[in-house]
């Protein structure tokens, strides 16, 4: 018989601390310092990054993260060098793409002190960031040139592992074209163009994304099956294309305005048509997926009324509006495909 213990309430009350520290090594660019060097010892670190904390506490914050994973050492103390480990080479060091550091950046500049406050979230239904006083987030999120790019490359560092998956697993050989609604910086539109070249895809966002989207394309070089447009899911009519996706857009909204955009996607879609929702969607007992429920959480303190959701209330939506079946495929992680065949 299992008996009681503190552990897992005291694990979780500071899981803060150890959030930090990796946010907060981030911040310092310390991964891409260290891809640059190869390796340090604590004192070239303490001078590098201008720390002026005692060397005791330089050691405490490098084999913290030592400990955690983040980093590899050689050595301890005085005689310790530092280095990233194989995770924190590939995908913090800020000269890969392949770094998803934004969304670190992201949780540690917003989300961070917006969640101090998930109790006012509960208590009130309301958003706890630059929406709280009943603005569109997007609106004053994008007001803000370095606040709109840091959000679009905390979405593609979220989205990374799940668009590489998805791109490389899913069955397009019945398609020719994909449109990525809401798509960001066009990454999933390049990743399904890299993998599968006889694909052309549109990432089709809000006009102040377009530039931003224009220019990651250019970077992958692939132009010529790769367009950014411009629109309003709200107000324009979605254009077509044999695969329809929503990657982290459905959880934005309340049900109502989900299944609102759920009929536009079916709308804009051929005869066996296909609707993708890339999503942490929700295990069918609840408590397996616990990112996913944290997710949802985020959305209350980003967007006060959107939630994610299971793959059973995803099919009642999907066949109120008309789909003939669904889907579910894992991605990587918590996030999963919830697809959608008209
Ligand atoms: C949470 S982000 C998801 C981005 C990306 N699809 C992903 O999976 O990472 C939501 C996206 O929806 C876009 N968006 C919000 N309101 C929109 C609207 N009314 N019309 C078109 N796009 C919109 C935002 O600009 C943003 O890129």
């Amino acid at each position: 018989m299992n008996h009681p213990t503190p552990e897992n309430i005291m694990k979780t009350s500071t899981a803060f601390w150890a959030s930090k520290v990796l946010l907060t090594a981030v911040r310092f660019q310390l991964f891409t310092l260290l891809a640059e060097k190869g390796t340090i010892s604590g004192s070239d670190a303490k001078s590098q990054l201008g720390l002026q904390c005692s060397d005791r506490h330089v050691y405490d914050f490098l084999d913290a993260l030592t400990s955690m994973g983040f980093l590899k050492r050689e050595g301890i103390l005085d005689s310790a060098t530092y280095s990233n480990s194989p995770d924190t080479d590939l995908f913090l060091d800020k000269a890969k793409p392949s770094y998803v550091g934004g969304m670190v950046e992201m949780l540690n500049n917003r989300l961070y002190k917006f969640w101090t406050n998930l109790d006012e979230g509960l208590l009130t239904g309301l958003p706890q960031n630059e929406a709280k006083d009943g603005q569109n987030l997007f609106q004053e999120l994008y007001a803000d040139a370095g606040r709109l790019k840091e959000f679009v490359h905390a979405m593609s560092g979220v989205q990374m592992g799940n668009f590489m998956a998805f791109s490389q697993s899913f069955d397009f050989s019945q398609a020719n074209t994909l449109i990525d609604i809401g798509g960001s910086s066009g990454l999933l539109s390049l990743m399904v163009a890299k993998h599968q070249p006889h694909m052309s895809c549109i990432s089709w966002d809000l006009p102040e994304v377009t530039p931003i989207a224009n220019e990651t394309i250019e970077q992958f070089g692939l132009q010529d099956r790769v367009k950014a447009a411009s629109g309003d899911f709200f107000k324009d009519t979605l254009p077509a294309a044999d695969i329809l996706v929503m990657g982290n857009i459905l959880h934005d909204w309340d049900e109502e305005t989900k299944i609102v955009l759920m009929k536009k996607a079916y709308d804009a879609l051929p005869q066996n048509g296909i609707f993708v929702a890339i999503e942490n969607v929700v295990d069918p007992g609840r408590l397996e997926n616990t990112f996913s429920l944290l997710m949802s959480l985020n959305m209350l303190i980003e967007t006060g009324n959107g939630y994610e959701y299971s793959l059973g209330e995803f099919t009642n939506w999907a066949k109120q509006i008309g789909f003939k079946s669904t889907d579910i495929m894992p991605l990587a992680g918590p996030t999963s495909a919830a697809i959608a065949y008209k």
